[in-house]
């Protein structure tokens, strides 16, 4: 028993009572894997209960597993961002379990890479369908329960919005990813302004190389299955990073880790960020700058 409290206490961070996120629901979109599962497990380790939701069920249902042996507590809820019922089957089930919600974080994405002069319209369609669309529907459907006029039972509460690079200085070979991104920025601004009186805040995060399925080599063979159609994913050519690699245009020279990325999405959520709102963090390593 000593041995599992240890265990339980050393997840749990003390430097703010129980966590950050102490009795707070985060709804966290594409969490099965890469940054969003570790911004599911990091958000859970600071007291969040944690939807964690993904096209892959089964691999969101193993974040839930590892949150709940942590001592934390999750839901999976499956399914594509996209679909005309996502937004309302997952505010269902958050609200059904938990009652509430604190935190969306808007990260479920993918890349559709073509050179523009022959990215087809299916290519442009679906990357604005899940990259904007999605977010606006499910920020939408989540309007009653983030819009609380009563200023005595308003909680911390911010919607989080996943871009990129890309969508700050565009990207060769992303003409529909680089779109989809900077809207993102339009939308979470909007949101700080529309919902601002109701203490809700809104921040993008827009990263840059972080090592995961996206940016790994294409040639690995990864691969999204989405409206019955196959999305090869990664850079053709991208090489394994080598420890002693060197980045020219990555300040910090080298790559970011998931958990990197994840802990600026903490803080844009926490009561340490209680004053920001309608900005866009970098999380690049300086690229860009
Ligand atoms: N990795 C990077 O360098 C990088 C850089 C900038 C922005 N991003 C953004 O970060 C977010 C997370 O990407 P990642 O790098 O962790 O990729 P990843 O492929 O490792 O993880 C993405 C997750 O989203 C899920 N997903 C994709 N489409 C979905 C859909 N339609 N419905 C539900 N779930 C879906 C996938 O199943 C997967 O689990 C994306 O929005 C991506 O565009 C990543």
């Amino acid at each position: 028993m000593s041995a599992r409290l240890s265990q339980v206490s050393g997840h749990l961070t003390n430097s703010y009572g129980r966590g950050l996120l102490a009795g707070e629901v985060a709804i966290v979109t594409g969490a099965a894997q890469g940054i969003g599962r570790s911004v599911a497990l990091l958000f859970a380790k600071e007291g969040a209960k944690v939807v964690v939701s993904d096209l892959d069920e089964k691999k969101a249902q193993l974040v839930v597993d590892e949150i709940k042996k942590a001592g934390g507590d999750a839901l999976a809820v499956g399914g594509d961002v996209g679909a005309d019922d996502f937004p309302k089957k997952i505010l269902d089930a958050t609200i059904k379990k938990y009652g509430k919600v604190n935190h969306i974080v808007n990260n479920a994405g993918f890349t559709f890479d073509r050179m523009l002069h022959t990215t087809p319209d299916d290519a442009w369609d679906i990357i604005m369908k899940i990259h904007v669309r999605a977010p606006f529907r499910l920020i939408r459907e989540a309007a009653p329960y983030m819009r609380v006029k009563d200023q005595k039972n308003r909680e911390n509460r911010s919607i989080i919005n996943v871009s990129s690079i890309a969508g700050l200085h565009g990207n060769v070979g992303q003409a529909n990813y680089s779109s989809a991104k900077a809207a993102v920025t339009g939308l979470t601004k909007t949101i700080a302004k529309e919902w601002g009186g109701f203490g809700v805040r809104a921040n993008t995060v827009a990263f840059g190389y972080i090592k995961t399925r996206l940016t790994q080599a294409k040639e690995q063979g990864a691969a999204i299955e989405i409206e019955g159609k196959k999305v090869a994913l990664g850079i053709p050519g991208m090489k394994e990073p080598a420890p002693d690699a060197n980045y020219p245009n990555i300040p910090l020279n080298r790559p970011g880790e998931p958990d990197e990325a994840a802990a600026a999405v903490l803080f844009l959520a926490s009561p340490l960020a209680s004053y920001v709102s309608g900005h866009t963090l970098e999380v690049t390593g300086g690229q860009g700058i």
